[in-house]
């Protein structure tokens, strides 16, 4: 189940990532250093939260593996830390990431540079390994959530190419289609990176689920016809009170769903828990440039000067939320995470 890694980390410290803009087509691109691994989390080569947390922990180890001294090992872990926190704002796991990282630096500065270095390299491989055991537990907590075989909506990609394991809230329906309760997934595309349409159907194709795209906003009628179960969607951040901050359009489905009376899950490693936020009211929502919105692959679809506003994510306020699945177990409302 779910045997597609979105990368690999070679015993020779080759750092090769599929390259996302372009799936279904499989395209690799080969990451040498910081400023690759920055740029690939900054322009979505790799995208995903759990995922751009793990990539930055091995970009973090390129940055560092080579220094000669305590004073060039400190010099370079700051600028990982700097450089990678600058890509991407709302996604909690990967400051979670690069900070294992300064962390594990800092407590072990009594040892030699080779110590340490072997031990930033490890903890890359550790933080990958946790995600995808987190994933199957998060799949196990789940099923009692399933009283049926349930016509499932889900938006973004949570899957292998959004963490390196089973996936999150796609992990959960792959693990459950095993299972045989899932009747049919219902795919929203997720413009304007089509994340839905490009790498969730496509995952969904290779485990044999059956999946139908929908367009965005087809989500009202879906529902208002009866056609919806439940909606299982991942989270880039979650605050102590359970509001989830997750991909643009999120809102409006959690808002829909109580409307209609369709159970609304949020399923996330703890490790998107941010606990030193109460709540996400003023939360660093990331604006990604227009030209994503004004152009898909080169071709216009607006006529030029045409404006865009590219709210990247959005935040889901924890009333609107009927359960939160971690591999620790399933959190109900009222939060208290
Ligand atoms: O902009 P992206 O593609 O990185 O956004 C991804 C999402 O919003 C996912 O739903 C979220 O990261 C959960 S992934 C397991």
């Amino acid at each position: 189940m779910g045997g597609y890694s979105p990368f690999i980390f070679t015993d020779n410290d080759e750092f090769i990532v599929i390259d996302q803009r372009f799936l279904p087509q499989i395209k690799k691109v080969k990451l040498e250093n910081l400023n690759d691994t920055c740029m690939a989390i900054k322009d979505m080569i790799v995208r995903g939260a759990p995922l751009i947390g793990i990539v930055a922990a091995f970009g973090y180890y390129l940055a560092i593996k080579n220094a000669k001294d305590l004073d060039e090992l400190n010099q370079a872990s700051l600028t990982a830390y700097t450089n990678l926190l600058a890509t991407r704002p709302t996604a909690v796991n990967l400051k979670w990431a690069v900070e294992s990282q300064k962390k594990l630096i800092e407590q072990n500065a009594f040892l030699p540079v080779e110590k340490i270095i072997k031990k930033v390299r490890a903890n890359a491989f550790g933080i990958f390994e946790d995600q995808k055991k987190a994933d199957y537990e998060m799949a196990k907590n789940a099923l009692v959530l399933f009283d049926k075989k349930m016509r499932i909506l889900t938006h973004c990609n949570t899957g292998s190419f959004a963490t390196g394991g089973i996936g999150t809230a796609l992990g959960i329906i792959k693990y459950a289609a095993q299972q045989n309760l899932v009747e049919e997934v219902y795919v929203d595309e997720t413009r304007p990176y089509f994340q839905g349409s490009r790498i969730t159907a496509f995952e969904l194709s290779k485990e044999n689920i059956n999946y139908k795209i929908v367009t965005d906003s087809a989500c009202g009628i879906l529902m208002q016809k009866k056609l919806i179960d439940c909606i299982i969607v991942g989270a880039d951040r979650i605050a102590k009170n359970g509001d989830v901050a997750n991909k643009v359009g999120t809102y409006c489905l959690a808002q829909l769903a109580k409307l209609h009376n369709v159970k609304f899950f949020v399923a996330a490693p703890e490790s998107t828990i941010d606990r030193s936020l109460n709540n996400l009211s003023d939360l660093d929502i990331e604006i990604r440039d227009s030209s994503e919105i004004l152009n898909f692959n080169g071709v216009n679809l607006a006529p030029d000067g045409a404006k865009a506003l590219y709210f990247a994510f959005d935040v889901t306020p924890n009333y609107l939320i009927d359960s939160i699945i971690t591999e620790k177990g399933i959190y109900r409302p009222d939060f208290e995470l």
